[in-house]
């Protein structure tokens, strides 16, 4: 298991993507992150939806050496940041995770979600041996649910007026993809 943690702290890479975990980056990169973690864009999909003030995200990203079970990974083209992927809860006994995934919503380039999301199964299937892969999406999130169908995770369930957004309760989706189900190929 330790060999496993270990895989999970080093930089991956995966076709033009290179995946550097959270416990390896420089100051300009961790504030990179905070950026893109900070945008209305990406705040009004996330459960925790608050502005993350930046002497908390550094505090965090200080900490990451130390994770054995949240593993996050910034993703680069051209060294350029174009999003972040996340195993959260990862239990390499039974070989288990959950998903996070967001998109540079300042990136110009012609990366996409599944780009993305098709280097997080490598990580997850490839590198951490994990077996299935878990979500929960905000049902309204129409572009997230679509990208999971695409790249072979399938609805498993629904929390219904789980989350609360000013006024409004909204339902919440569960995904989940196994390794086999991983559609890589189509996505080449
Ligand atoms: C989720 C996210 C990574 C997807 O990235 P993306 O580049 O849009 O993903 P893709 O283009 O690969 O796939 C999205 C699909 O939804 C479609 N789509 C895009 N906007 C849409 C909309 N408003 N309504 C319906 N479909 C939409 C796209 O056309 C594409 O489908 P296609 O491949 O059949 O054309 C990105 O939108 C993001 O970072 N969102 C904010 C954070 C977030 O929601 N994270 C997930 C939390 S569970």
């Amino acid at each position: 298991m330790d060999e496993l943690i270990n895989i999970m702290h080093d930089e991956i890479n995966y076709r033009d993507f290179t995946f550097r975990p959270f416990s390896l980056l420089n100051d300009a990169e961790a504030e990179a992150v905070w950026r893109m973690r900070n945008h209305p864009d990406i705040t009004c999909w996330m459960v925790n939806s608050e502005p993350i003030p930046l002497a908390q995200h550094l505090l965090f990203i200080k900490n990451q050496q130390n994770q054995t079970k949240n593993f996050n990974f910034l993703a680069q083209f051209n060294k350029f940041p174009v999003g972040v992927i996340s195993l959260h809860d990862v239990d390499f006994i039974n070989q288990s995770a959950r998903v996070g995934i967001y998109k540079n919503p300042e990136n110009l380039t012609h990366i996409t979600g599944a780009d993305l999301l098709d280097g997080l199964c490598d990580i997850a299937f490839n590198h951490a041996q994990l077996h299935t892969l878990k979500l929960e999406v905000i049902a309204s999130n129409i572009r997230a649910i679509k990208l999971y169908h695409k790249v072979g995770f399938q609805e498993e369930g629904l929390s219904r007026e789980i989350l609360k957004r000013g006024n409004q309760f909204l339902d919440m989706i569960q995904m989940g993809i196994i390794d086999r189900e991983w559609k890589k190929y189509e996505l080449e």
